[in-house]
C-alpha cells in the first residue's frame, strides 16, 4: 500500500513546544489537526476521545509529561518533579483501562529523575516523549510483519473498534497487520464493526481503510455472529488496551466476537505492542472505564431512552485468554500456553 504523506496522529511541535494531534471526534466529516498547549487541555482532549486508542494514549501521556515540564516555571528540581508528577496523575486518571497511558507517563517521569537540573529534566522529557512516538511506528511495522503471516492468501477479516493509524502514531496494530498482509500481496477484505456507542469502527476504521483503497464493509456489531455462521469471516483481528495474565481488555463488544469466533472455529487474534502487557495483574484487579450515560442516551440531539432509565456504559470488556488463538507483538507471535509464551514479553520489556 502506498504510504501517505500526512501528519502523524499525534506529534510534538518542537518550535512551539506543544502537542499536535488529529481530533478524532470530527472524523469522518473533518480531518483536522489541533494544537494542545496545556496539560488541562490535553486531559480534556483525552477524556473526550479526541485522542484515543492505546498506543496513541501512550504517546499522549509521554508528551503530556513533556508539556508539563516545558511549561513549568519552577526552578527547584524537587518541586519541579513534584509538579510534573501531579500533571502525570491528572492525565493518568482520564482513562483507567488503557495501560499505555500510564506506561507513557511513567516512562518519561522515570527518565527525568536522572536529571541533575530542571533544564536537563526538560530536555530529557521532550527527548523521551519523542522516542516513545518514534518507537511506536517501528513497533507497528514489526508487529505487522509478524502478524501478516497468520493471514491466508485470500481472506475476509473482521475487526472491531479502531486499532489503526488513528490509534497509534501511524499505521496501527490490528490494521497494521492488515496493511502488512496487503503489502505482502495478499487479497484481504475487511469487515468493520460499527462499534457502538461511539462508532470508532464506522467513523475511523472505515475512514482510514477506504481512503487507503482497502476493501472495507461496515456491519452493525450485532450481525458479526451471523456472518460467521454464514462462512463470511475467515479470521478476526483486534487491538488491545491492556493484556493481563489471564485476559485481553479491548473495546466493549470484543468479548462477544471472541465467543462467536470460538463457536464457529474461526481464529481470533489480538495485535498489541509489549507496552500493552500488564502481566503483574489479573482481570479482577483492573478498573473498567464507565462512560457517561449521554453517549448511549442520545444520538446527536435525539433522545434514545427515557430520562428515568438507568444506563450502563462500559467502555471495555475482557476476553479470557482461552478464546485467543494468538497475540501478535513486535517481538513475535505469542501462542498458547500463554503462561510460557508470556515469559518472552517479560524479557522484551526489560530490553
Ligand atoms: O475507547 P477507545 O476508542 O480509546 O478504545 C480503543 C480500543 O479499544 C482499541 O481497540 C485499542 O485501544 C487498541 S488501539 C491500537
Amino acid at each position: 500500500m502506498p504510504e501517505r504523506e500526512e501528519p502523524y496522529t499525534i506529534a510534538w511541535d518542537a518550535e512551539n513546544e506543544c502537542i499536535l494531534y488529529i481530533d478524532q471526534t470530527l472524523l469522518p466529516g473533518r480531518y483536522e489537526q489541533m494544537r494542545c498547549a496545556t496539560v488541562d487541555d490535553l486531559a480534556r482532549a483525552i477524556g473526550r476521545l479526541e485522542i484515543r486508542g492505546a498506543p496513541a494514549l501512550g504517546i499522549a501521556g509521554a508528551m503530556g509529561v513533556a508539556l508539563a515540564a516545558v511549561r513549568s516555571t519552577e526552578t527547584d528540581l524537587k518541586r519541579f518533579l513534584d509538579e510534573v508528577g501531579r500533571a502525570g496523575d491528572l492525565l493518568r486518571s482520564t482513562r483507567p483501562t488503557a495501560v499505555n497511558l500510564a506506561w507513557g507517563i511513567d516512562r518519561v517521569q522515570r527518565k527525568m529523575t536522572l536529571a541533575a537540573s530542571v533544564a536537563e529534566a526538560k530536555t530529557i522529557a521532550v527527548a523521551e516523549a519523542n522516542a516513545v512516538a518514534e518507537e511506536d511506528e517501528l513497533t507497528c511495522r514489526r508487529l505487522g510483519g509478524f502478524g501478516e503471516e497468520l493471514f491466508p492468501e485470500r481472506c475476509t477479516v473482521l475487526t472491531h473498534c479502531n486499532a489503526g493509524a488513528l490509534a497509534c502514531r501511524c499505521r496501527g496494530t490490528a490494521l497494521g497487520v492488515i496493511r502488512s498482509a496487503i503489502d505482502a500481496g495478499k487479497s484481504v477484505r475487511v469487515i468493520a464493526c460499527e462499534t457502538r456507542p461511539l462508532n470508532q469502527g464506522s467513523r475511523l476504521t472505515c475512514w482510514e481503510l477506504s481512503r487507503d483503497g482497502v476493501d472495507v464493509t461496515l456491519i452493525p456489531d450485532s450481525s458479526a455472529a451471523y456472518l460467521m455462521r454464514k462462512g463470511m469471516i475467515d479470521l478476526v483481528v483486534v487491538g488491545a488496551d491492556r493484556i493481563t495474565k489471564d485476559a485481553v481488555f479491548n473495546k466493549i463488544g470484543t468479548y462477544m466476537h471472541a465467543v462467536a469466533a470460538h463457536h464457529h472455529k474461526i481464529p481470533f487474534y489480538v495485535a498489541a505492542p509489549v507496552s500493552t502487557f500488564d502481566l503483574a495483574r489479573t482481570e479482577e484487579e483492573i478498573t473498567v472505564e464507565e462512560r457517561d450515560r449521554s453517549e448511549l442516551a442520545y444520538c446527536g440531539d435525539v433522545q434514545l431512552v427515557p430520562d428515568d432509565v438507568k444506563v450502563l456504559n462500559y467502555a471495555f470488556d475482557a476476553t479470557p485468554l482461552d478464546l485467543v488463538d494468538a497475540i501478535v507483538t513486535e517481538i513475535g507471535v505469542l501462542r498458547p500456553p500463554y503462561a510460557k509464551s508470556f515469559r518472552l514479553v517479560g524479557k522484551g520489556r526489560e530490553a
